[in-house]
């Protein structure tokens, strides 16, 4: 078995249901269910037994650690964590509540399971840690992409107390031995993201006619990487990643916002002919501290693991698009709110 932390949110339960269209292996799905957690990305699972969910807090040590003890996991894939920029800005206490203590907490949880192991699990135990391309900060046009040499240098609350836990982690490998994989990846798409995020806000706002609100001048850069191959890069370093060791993961899509809005307003013209949505776009006040340019060279993980992206830009946003016309259910339940009613039914008591 292994334990999945936010398996509940965008990329979490892209991992799960991913892991376990491939694999018998059981996944404990340990997840707090902030906004951000959406058990109905997972419903398909609900009456499979290889999916144990659980509610809770990376930071809760004594739930972690019987946990731990409990299912007796491989591995564990830290993806749980505050993860909107904006967010973070507004109030970011919740960032260094979950990335930072939260982290630390599971950390030692972690340690104290792995410290009893027997010597051959002890080898093989893994602690993999998701983090992101933000938290080496800021790139101009012409500056090389990020390698994992580059140096930290966060600059929002979110990227800072990510930058932090991505170092506790390191600390764990280099003072007590921990087996610590972790990977840094840029910009995630695909189904089940949060309407917050600028993909699928610009999908869910043009189809209900809204505002496509771009900050500044649109031209920051991100790089897009489709979010099924973030969970096959994921599973190769778990597989064959070396201890202690960074791997950045990219989708070589570079690309200025401007320029994915103008494609999602393009690919929905295409697809509801004589309809408009390119008026929609709309320039609104920059994001305090807004990073100009991320950009990830992720050579090391395809010369060392063998690893690249399967979707191209042009391929992965037609997905995504097309995801969120099949599912509107899940975007009404995620706007109204409605999703949560089954977490605060089924968990009565518990929150
Ligand atoms: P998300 O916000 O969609 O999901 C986060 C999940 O973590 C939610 O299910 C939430 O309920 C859970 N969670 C939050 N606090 C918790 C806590 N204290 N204990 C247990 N569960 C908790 O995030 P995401 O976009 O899926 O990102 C997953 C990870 O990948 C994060 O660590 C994020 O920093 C990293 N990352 C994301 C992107 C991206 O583009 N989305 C890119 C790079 C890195
Ligand atoms: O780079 C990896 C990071 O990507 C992850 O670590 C974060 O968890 C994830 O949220 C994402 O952060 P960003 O800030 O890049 O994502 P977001 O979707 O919020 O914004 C993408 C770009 O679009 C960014 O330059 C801000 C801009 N934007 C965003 C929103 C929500 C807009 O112009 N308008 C918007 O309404």
């Amino acid at each position: 078995m292994i334990l999945v932390t936010g398996g509940a949110g965008f990329i979490g339960s892209n991992f799960v249901l991913d892991w376990l269209a491939q694999s018998d292996e059981k996944i404990l799905n340990l997840d707090k269910l902030t906004y951000a957690g959406n058990l109905k990305n997972l419903s398909s699972l609900e009456k499979d037994s290889r999916h144990v969910f659980v509610l809770g807090d990376i930071g809760d040590i004594k739930l972690v650690s019987r946990l731990l003890v409990q299912y007796q996991p491989r591995a564990i894939i830290n993806f749980a964590a505050e993860s909107h920029v904006d967010r973070s800005i507004h109030g970011p206490e919740d960032f260094i509540q979950t990335n930072i203590l939260g982290t630390f907490r599971l950390l030692e949880a972690a340690r104290a399971y792995w410290n009893k192991l027997e010597v051959h699990e002890k080898q093989n135990f893994r602690f993999l840690h998701i983090s992101t391309d933000e938290v080496y900060g800021s790139l101009t046009q012409i500056e090389p992409a990020f390698t994992e040499e580059h140096r930290y240098e966060p600059n929002s609350p979110y990227s800072a107390s990510k930058a932090s836990s991505d170092h506790l982690v390191r600390a764990y490998h280099h003072t007590y031995g921990l087996p610590v994989l972790t990977t840094n990846c840029s910009n995630n798409y695909g189904p089940f993201q949060f309407p917050e995020k600028l993909i699928p806000l610009m999908i869910v706002n043009a189809l209900a006619g809204k505002p496509l609100p771009v900050y500044g001048d649109g031209l920051q850069i991100r790089d897009w990487l489709y979010v099924v191959d973030h969970c096959s890069a994921i599973r190769r370093v778990l597989e064959a990643g070396k201890p202690g060791e960074t791997y950045n993961v990219g989708g070589w899509n570079e690309k200025p916002n401007i320029e994915i809005v103008q494609t999602i307003c393009n690919l929905l013209e295409e697809l509801y002919p004589g309809s408009t949505f390119h008026h929609l776009i709309t320039y609104v006040k920059d994001r305090p501290g807004h990073d100009r340019r991320y950009a990830i060279n992720a050579m090391k993980i395809e010369r060392e693991l063998n690893w690249k992206p399967a979707e191209t830009f042009e391929t992965g946003i037609r997905k995504t698009i097309q995801w969120y016309l099949n599912n509107q259910q899940w975007i009404a339940d995620v706007q109204t709110g409605t999703y949560r009613e089954w977490i605060e039914k089924n968990y009565a008591g518990l929150q």
